[in-house]
């Protein structure tokens, strides 16, 4: 039987005038709509009970299994307003998939593709309201307004055994999101960590789960110490090859025209990294996905051969990197200030995801 989203719509939603002064400046993750998707799921009955219903707290068993060892995996997605007033999600089977490929990995029950769809659909439509303008003559930086979507599935069955949960919750918040770094597309610098690993083979690192983020604030915490905004990771094997950022993927630009960026595994496969290396073509540069060396970012940053470095998430969407560091060493990529290939492919993928330029990857889903 298939799982439908039947809308109970909130009494009491946020007044107009309120939640425009929200849109007007959103910030990022800070406030939420008026609903939300559920669905829960347990070994008898599998999926049921979906619907998208007011936002509400929910009360858990205080022995539930993600309160103790942390079963629970999450998406990140983004619903987007074309200049005609539609609505539109990019790329939402991607996260769907990765949201199952999750579940597999933390023993957690796969939401069916189609399901993960229609809530994201129902909740946009339900919340239409919600979703931002575009800000598409702003200078760069502003035009990234979305309502970003975050699914979630938690385990919840009480019960102290080390065992897959027989219960789980599955919910998708909606929140209103402008530039996830307040300091826009001006860049980030990067702490390289030798303190911390984000993954090792055969481990988490490739599922979206909260226990790879959790790991991820201390190391963050000594980034901040250092003076940079995010935390680079190396590979836990001691190869010293690059991995990924603490809530994005990498990416250097050569002067010889290459978009070069780790390959995957250990790494999360992220949906603005595909995309970026499917645009790549277009922006006359060749995508290459290997192991690469920290000593090789180090010293072609040094010589000029990588020219660029940005990080890209769906959250971040294409964020600049104009510097980095490590114990005993900082760097500065190019001139500091964030580069023009950087620049053009983020406009790209914006331009894709707002309406703006054909799409001839058949990336867009229209949700309204
Ligand atoms: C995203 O880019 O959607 C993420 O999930 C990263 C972060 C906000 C945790």
């Amino acid at each position: 039987m298939s799982l439908d989203f039947p809308l109970d719509r909130a009494a009491h939603p946020l007044p107009g005038a309120e939640r425009r002064a929200i849109l007007a400046d959103p910030g990022f993750g800070r406030w939420f709509t008026d609903h939300m998707a559920v669905a829960a799921w347990d070994t008898e009955r599998g999926w049921h009970d979906g619907g998208i219903r007011p936002l509400a707290p929910f009360t858990l068993h205080p022995g539930a299994a993600v309160l103790h060892y942390g079963q629970e995996i999450f998406e990140g997605l983004k619903a987007y307003r074309h200049a005609d007033g539609s609505l539109w999600l990019f790329r939402p089977r991607d996260n769907a998939r990765r949201f199952a490929a999750s579940a597999r990995r933390l023993a957690l029950p796969e939401l069916p593709e189609d399901a993960f769809l229609r809530a994201a659909e129902e909740l946009v439509r339900a919340d239409a309201d919600w979703v931002p303008e575009a800000d598409a003559d702003g200078p760069e930086g502003s035009g990234e307004q979305s309502l970003y979507l975050r699914p979630f599935l938690i385990a919840t069955e009480p019960f102290l055994g080390v065992r897959p949960s027989a219960q789980a919750l599955f919910r998708v918040l909606a929140s209103p999101a402008g530039p996830y770094f307040p300091s826009g597309v001006t860049g980030v610098t990067l702490w390289v960590t030798e303190t911390y690993a984000r993954a090792a083979a055969g481990g988490t690192g490739a599922a979206k789960c909260g226990g790879n983020y959790a790991g991820s604030l201390a190391a963050q915490n000594e980034a901040r110490e250092h003076g940079c905004e995010q935390v680079l990771y190396l590979d836990s094997a001691g190869h010293g090859t690059i991995e990924e950022s603490g809530t994005m993927n990498l990416c250097l630009v050569t002067r010889d025209g290459e978009l070069l960026t780790p390959a995957l595994g250990t790494i999360l496969e992220g949906v603005t990294r595909d995309t970026v290396l499917a645009l790549a073509p277009e922006l006359g540069l060749r995508p290459v996905e290997r192991a690469i060396p920290l000593a090789e970012l180090r010293s072609r940053v040094a010589e000029g051969t990588v020219t660029e470095v940005f990080a890209a998430g769906t959250a971040a969407v294409l964020t600049p990197v104009t510097g980095f560091k490590g114990e005993g060493y900082a760097v500065t990529v190019g001139d500091g200030t964030p580069g023009a290939t950087t620049l053009a492919l983020r406009r790209a993928v914006l331009d894709l995801q707002y309406g703006r330029t054909e799409d001839r990857h058949g990336w867009l889903h229209r949700v309204r």
